[in-house]
């Protein structure tokens, strides 16, 4: 695989624009590719009082990910959040929404914002089990909340205060993917789908898709085989760079780093301009079954 298969840079250097068509029309189709928009001029800024939360002991200890709800500001994943955190996650998700609604402009009406998380914590060295090991490739498929084929778009920071890089493999195109484990992908259960939100484990019900991905989601993050020998790039995000990605569409690792922001979008599959490369779309095709 080549760099420019994966990564496409553009030269952005402000979170509220205005961006050029040109920019904004790159930006979109680059994506849609399933390639990684980087930004290497774009920084978010951290200020003083926020450097100070960065370096706390409490932020760099165990805790993997600290994230903020924005519709409700619900903070999760730390047992007291110092309030300049907070603020400053807020601050990352208001930005990272103009930039978005700003720069996509053909999603800036439908996009819906998700969640903001904050990832202090090194990546390397640390062990999970490989299931939850986000240093394997792995396209995102969250297991408690359906998406309905709806697309998931990350747009990151890397604030590290010390200048460390984050460091990723970014895989193969999603219909490659998505051929090399059709077989043992599974059919559609909807009397599952129903029972999991009745018992209340999933938000809403899942459908064949969200089914499908949290399967392939499962199924490439256990093969070691995949791992070694698939096709991915290295990349590197220095600190001080931001870069976006749809997440559901990209085989991506993090394999090193600290210090990240990152914020969730989704995107109905109808607003994107090549619907067709939608993962939803690509299982559609392959199965020739309606998966959502
Ligand atoms: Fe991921």
């Amino acid at each position: 695989m080549q760099p420019e298969q994966v990564v496409t840079e553009l030269p952005v250097t402000g979170w509220t624009g205005p961006f050029d068509p040109m920019s904004t029309r790159a930006a979109v189709a680059a994506l849609e590719a399933g390639r990684v928009v980087m930004l290497p001029q774009l920084a978010f800024e951290v200020t003083e009082a926020e450097r100070a939360v960065l370096s706390a002991g409490l932020l760099s200890g165990k805790r993997k990910n600290i994230s903020l709800e924005p519709a409700t500001g619900k903070i999760g994943g730390a047992a007291d959040v110092p309030e300049p955190l907070a603020a400053f996650m807020g601050r990352f998700a208001a930005q990272a929404e103009i930039l978005a609604r700003g720069l996509l402009a053909p999603y800036s009406r439908p996009l819906r914002l998700g969640r903001t998380s904050f990832r202090p914590a090194e990546i390397a060295g640390r062990d999970y089990s490989p299931r939850k090991d986000d240093k394997r490739l792995h396209v995102d498929a969250f297991p408690t909340r359906p998406t309905h084929g709806d697309r998931i778009l990350r747009l990151f920071s890397n604030v590290a205060p010390d200048g460390r890089a984050r460091e990723w493999r970014v895989g193969e195109p999603f219909g490659d993917l998505a051929s090399r484990y059709l077989k043992t992908l599974p059919a559609p259960a909807a009397t599952r789908a129903r029972l999991y939100a009745m018992l209340g484990l999933t938000k809403g019900v899942q459908s064949g898709y969200d089914q499908m991905m949290l399967a392939l989601h499962d199924q490439m993050k256990l093969d070691e085989t995949y791992q070694t020998t698939a096709p991915a790039l290295p990349w590197s995000f220095p600190a001080g760079t931001t870069w976006m990605v749809f997440t559901d569409q990209v085989p991506h690792a993090a394999l090193a780093g600290h210090f990240a922001l990152e914020q969730t979008f989704y995107l109905p599959v109808s607003a994107m301009v090549s619907p067709e490369t939608a993962p939803l779309r690509v299982l559609e095709r392959l199965t020739g079954r309606v998966l959502a």
